[in-house]
């Protein structure tokens, strides 16, 4: 059965008071994904994109303010140079063939990384589905490329201490909503959920800050093969976790 076929309505063992307003995902088993299958690399993260448009769909239906993707580290600039090059063209196709649709659906996507150096055909059809989409106001859907947690906080602290060089603002002013401003991510709340495929146990120098008190789950399953019946599992199994963000719960006061 496809993805795209069941649990379009939240499952009714969700509770809807209960569902994180923010996801975010390291799409991780590509490339083991397609080795299994005698496959080049690239096929993986092809079928990935389709792994990933039907939880952006999903996230949708079932009611998340935002997701945010793991697209491309700053450590991925050291895989084979083909791959690199084929998961540029790759980012450039999907969004030209999914512009439509995420207008369809008033998906309002944002890039977060250093895009700069990006290659310049991909930098301008990120500004045009950036702009196209800016005023939508469904689910966000936020792509992380090029992006590094290391960096993103040290181009935050450049930023302010310009600005104290500047004297547009005092030491003292510098504060965690400041300082969270200034980061890629700057105006979206932070992930109350992390999932993580393919069974690896850390964070890749993926939103370092932002996920302070996010909660994390990890599946074995590779990217490719995750559908909304695994979504489904992560979430009946955050919705069991007891968020207490370094404070007690009445009940053991
Ligand atoms: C990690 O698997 C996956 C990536 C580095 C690329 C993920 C990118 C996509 C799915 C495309 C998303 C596209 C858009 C426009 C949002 P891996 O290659 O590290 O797998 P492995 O650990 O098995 O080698």
């Amino acid at each position: 059965m496809s993805v795209t076929q069941s649990l379009i309505t939240l499952p009714p063992d969700l509770e809807p008071s209960k569902i994180p307003r923010h996801v975010a995902v390291i799409m991780d088993g590509n490339g083991r994904w397609a080795k299994k299958r005698g496959l080049p690399r690239i096929l993986g993260h092809q079928r990935g994109v389709d792994t990933l448009k039907d939880l952006l769909r999903c996230c949708d239906d079932w009611g998340l303010e935002v997701l945010t993707a793991y697209a491309f580290s700053t450590e991925n600039w050291g895989r084979p140079r083909p791959e690199v090059e084929f998961l540029m063209t790759l980012f450039e196709r999907v969004l030209k063939h999914e512009l439509k649709e995420m207008m369809e659906k008033n998906v309002r996507i944002r890039f977060v990384g250093d895009l700069t150096i990006l290659p310049d055909s991909l930098q301008k059809e990120i500004a045009h589905a950036m702009d196209e989409t800016s005023q939508n106001e469904g689910i966000q859907f936020n792509v992380a490329t090029n992006y590094g947690s290391r960096q993103e906080i040290l181009h935050a602290c450049r930023a302010i201490a310009l600005q104290v060089q500047q004297g547009k603002i005092e030491v003292g002013d510098i504060n965690e909503s400041l300082f969270e401003s200034h980061l890629y991510t700057g105006g979206v709340i932070n992930p109350d959920l992390l999932i993580r495929t393919s069974g690896e146990m850390r964070l890749s120098n993926f939103l370092l800050w932002q996920m302070a008190y996010g909660e994390m789950y990890v599946t074995h399953t590779l990217w490719p093969d995750f559908n909304r019946q695994e979504f489904h599992q992560a979430l009946l199994n955050y919705q069991k976790r007891d968020r207490r963000f370094g404070k007690v719960n009445d009940s053991d006061n």
